[in-house]
């Protein structure tokens, strides 16, 4: 069954052989299945079993979130509160949403998962990552991902998030590297430790990468969030898929992000809803890094699920251009998680689009706050 989607606006195809930087004004697209058959100008356009006109709204790749936290329970709103009120963000304040998520059952878990998946879906996110890392046991660290894998196969072994009250630090990193990898890498595809202030540092950190990658992982982290510390350095050292957050960059760090492939992810989500300085996009772009955004939704450093937002805040806020930020938005995220099956509008790639109710995906900077996310397609079906 094909399907013709025609009287597109202007299609950003995150794809530089389909026109200028991958963008054609008057387009159309011919789905076949579950992925994309043809993509050109729709005067050209080949016959399909079904026709839709989208008069002339915007169309792009559905997002591709590649960083969340979505496994936990409870909420931590009274923190935030505070937070607007001048009490500083900490990592500490993980140890909450711990406590909380041990309690939970299972089906608590998952519909908060599915209600979260649910958000991200009418945001336009077709392709979401999520990790563990917030049960810091073995069991609820494996039931975290357990869980998880069942909406994504992006899942990230996070046990390394922060030490959990009560625990000595070197017999935690000690079980987080054995016993806790063992039982949780068979349900994820990442290992990740937040390396930065109040959590772990570059020797701990190496440590939990080493040994997730000796379990078969592949290794993302969470780096220089709080403080321009070794995270980026490490991660470019092990070949990381992505260095996240990015928010205090040397130039050391900036130059080796943009002579790896390691992908700089910045989560504007964050620096928002913990009133932080913006991480560097333009001296990360300007240099010729990868640069990836992703929502970071969890529940202490930013409780959003919207990539428009996301979109609006690296625009106004970090000096992205739309065209920029747009493509971080879904070929960076793409890259973030090494898939090369989503994040385009290319001839091959999955059927996965973002339909907007206005003309360009400008207006999704252009006019911030405002639902634009008329329709998603996920695998050729439409979905929202
Ligand atoms: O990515 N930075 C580390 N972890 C999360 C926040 C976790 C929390 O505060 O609950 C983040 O911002
Ligand atoms: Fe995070």
């Amino acid at each position: 069954m094909t399907t013709l989607l025609t009287g597109i606006g202007l299609l950003a195809s995150q794809d530089d052989e389909v026109g200028e930087r991958g963008e054609i004004a008057g387009a159309a697209l011919v789905l076949d299945g579950d992925s994309i058959a043809w993509v050109g100008r729709a005067a050209d356009a080949p016959h399909a079993d079904e026709r839709i006109d989208l008069g002339g709204r915007a169309v792009l790749p559905g997002f591709v979130d590649s960083h969340a936290h979505l496994v936990f329970a409870g909420d931590r709103a009274d923190e935030f509160a505070a937070r607007m009120a001048g009490v500083p963000y900490r990592a500490g304040g993980i140890r909450a949403t711990v406590a909380a998520t041990r309690a939970a059952s299972d089906d608590e878990l998952r519909q908060n998962l599915a209600r979260l998946a649910g958000e991200l879906l009418r945001a336009g996110v077709t392709t979401f990552e999520t990790k563990s890392g917030y049960g810091l046991d073995l069991a609820t660290e494996q039931r975290s991902l357990r869980i998880a894998a069942e909406f994504t196969p992006e899942t990230t072994y996070l046990g390394a998030h922060v030490v959990p009250q009560g625990s000595d630090r070197d017999a935690y990193v000690g079980l987080v590297c054995g016993d806790m990898l063992a039982a949780c890498a068979p349900h994820a595809r990442w290992v990740d430790a937040f390396c930065d202030d109040g959590a772990f540092d570059a020797d701990e950190s190496r440590q939990v990468l080493v040994s997730g990658m000796a379990a078969g992982l592949e290794p993302r982290l969470h780096a220089n969030q709080l403080s321009a510390g070794p995270g980026v350095a490490l991660a470019v050292e092990l070949g990381a898929a992505s260095a996240d957050h990015c928010t205090h960059l040397s130039p050391a760090d900036v130059d080796a992000l943009a002579q790896s492939r390691t992908v700089a992810t910045l989560l504007p989500l964050v620096e928002f809803s913990t009133r932080s300085p913006y991480p560097p996009a333009r001296r990360l772009l300007d240099a010729g890094a990868t640069v990836a955004l992703a929502t970071d939704c969890n529940p202490g450093s930013g409780y959003s699920t919207s990539m428009p937002l996301a979109i609006a805040l690296a625009v106004r806020e970090m000096r992205m251009t739309p065209a920029e930020a747009v493509q971080a938005a879904t070929a960076g995220g793409a890259a973030a998680l090494r898939r090369t099956d989503v994040g385009s509008l290319r001839v091959g790639a999955r059927a996965d689009i973002v339909v907007l109710d206005a003309p360009s995906y400008v207006h999704l900077a252009y006019r911030p706050g405002v639902p634009l996310i008329g329709q998603v397609w996920k695998g050729g079906k439409r979905v929202v």
